[in-house]
């Protein structure tokens, strides 16, 4: 196989005696969709928090194309390629549609989401140009009609999507999505689910945090099972979804 696009290998994150995540190591291929899953507090988001600069790590690597991400500031891992969508929305309701997808154009930037924000509220001239890449990242979410809209008119299945195309209008080579279907009707869902799909066919790789399964089974091309933030398991949907040591993981959640 070629040479991975993202390599972690040995990742730890310990929160005063909680170890969140423990000696993790898996590779994304590019072109792929790769799926993290596991119960609730099995450390899927404090490891995208630890590969985006984020949190610092206790230990470990994570290559991206040749670069050390573990101890970079997050705006110079954006800049690398690194895309990330959200566990909870963020949008802003105030702000056009639009607006909400140029402001991912300034996450490769120094600018946090929210000084991004108040920058293309004051926007020059200089933003007319963040206005086409946003465009072209709205179509790619099936959103283009809905640009003038403001966001706070729209439901939670296109809310979802426009920070996909945020993400996206900071032209990523590899974007981590954390539960992009959380809150999404089965509909939504599927239609969520077709978006990533011809997001990996426009050529960025994939790394797919959520938690709903006939989500994760469609599309993934393999699948990286955490538990207590330890690996429990890894292979193609199939292999994972006949894998004992993975359903006695999730019997434990619903009985929680
Ligand atoms: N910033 C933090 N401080 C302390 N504990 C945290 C922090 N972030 C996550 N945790 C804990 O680490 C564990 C893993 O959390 P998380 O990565 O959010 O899990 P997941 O995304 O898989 O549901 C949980 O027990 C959670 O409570
Ligand atoms: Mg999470």
């Amino acid at each position: 196989m070629s040479e991975p696009l993202l390599s972690v290998s040995g990742l730890c994150k310990d929160f005063g005696g909680l170890e969140a995540v423990k000696n993790v190591s898996f590779e994304v291929h590019a072109g792929q969709i790769k799926a993290l899953i596991g119960p609730n507090g099995a450390g899927k988001t404090t490891i995208f928090n630890l590969i985006t600069g984020v949190l610092p790590s206790d230990a470990g690597s994570a290559i991206f194309e040749g670069h050390q991400l573990l101890g970079m500031p997050t705006h110079r891992i954006a800049a690398l390629g690194l895309g990330r969508t959200f566990q909870t929305s963020l949008l802003f309701d105030q702000m056009s549609v639009l607006e909400n997808v140029m402001v991912g154009h300034h996450l490769r930037g120094r600018s946090t989401i929210f000084t991004a924000a108040l920058r293309i509220l004051g926007a020059g001239a200089e933003e007319r140009e963040y206005r086409e890449t946003a465009m072209v990242a709205l179509e790619r979410a099936g959103l283009a009609e809905l640009a003038g809209r403001p966001a706070a008119a729209l439901p939670i299945g296109q809310r979802r999507l426009v920070e996909v195309a945020r993400a996206l209008a900071a032209e990523p080579t590899l974007l981590l999505m954390d539960e992009p279907a959380a809150g999404l009707n089965m509909r939504e869902t599927e239609r969520m689910g077709e978006i990533i799909e011809e997001i990996r066919t426009g050529g960025v790789t994939v790394l797919l945090v959520e938690h709903d399964m006939s989500l994760v089974m469609n599309i993934s091309d393999e699948v990286l099972v955490l538990d207590g933030g330890q690996r429990l398991a890894e292979g193609t949907p199939e292999q994972v979804r006949n894998d004992e040591r993975v359903l006695a993981a999730y019997l434990g959640e619903v009985a929680d």
